[in-house]
């Protein structure tokens, strides 16, 4: 219990990396931790691509607005929303389940990478177009989430937390 509370604690984004490739069991673990999130009716309606490939990082980086940690990460995870498999059960609804079993694997990526002394960045900020056209990805599987991974060269402190009670609203 304890345990967990101080790696949600320890987790930060880290946007600089060794120069020392990732094992590839370790990036499997990794999508296996993704795949343990939970998902709207079970259908896990998310897809990801393990980029190694230094032309691809490179381009991908352009993709993030040229975002140096991207380009200097070994390793990307690109976790995609599946919105027609969400979509032909739920409709328009899928949509949106989809976007969410996408980004809740990607916290349990977060925390795992973490876990296992890897750091890592959720990186949001791309152009949608360009990185689908970069990876090829089938239509209606749309990227959410390119995560820039490697072994720590940093700790950075936590940032301040907000208060509670501007945040939460207790209805009793
Ligand atoms: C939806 C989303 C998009 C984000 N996009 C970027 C991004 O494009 N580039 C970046 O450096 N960090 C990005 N971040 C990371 C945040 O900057 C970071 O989580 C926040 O500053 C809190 O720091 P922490 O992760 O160390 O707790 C993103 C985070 C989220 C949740």
């Amino acid at each position: 219990m304890m345990r967990f509370l101080e790696t949600l604690q320890g987790r930060r984004s880290i946007r600089t990396y060794q120069d020392r490739p990732v094992p590839p069991e370790l990036l499997s673990s990794l999508i296996q931790a993704g795949e343990m999130a939970p998902s709207a009716g079970n259908l896990r309606a998310r897809r990801y691509v393990i980029v190694r490939k230094p032309d691809l990082i490179k381009a991908l980086s352009l993709a993030a607005y040229n975002q140096k940690h991207v380009e200097t990460a070994p390793v990307l995870i690109v976790v995609c929303a599946d919105e027609p498999r969400s979509g032909s059960r739920y409709g328009d609804r899928g949509s949106l389940y989809s976007i969410q079993d996408a980004t809740a694997a990607v916290m349990c990526i977060l925390l795992y990478a973490y876990d296992m002394g890897l750091g890592a960045c959720w990186n949001g900020a791309f152009d949608d177009d360009l990185c689908r056209e970069i990876l090829d990805l089938e239509e209606g599987v749309m990227p959410v989430a390119i995560i820039s991974l490697g072994w720590s060269t940093s700790r950075p402190s936590p940032p301040s937390g907000r208060d509670l009670d501007e945040i939460v609203r207790w209805v009793d």
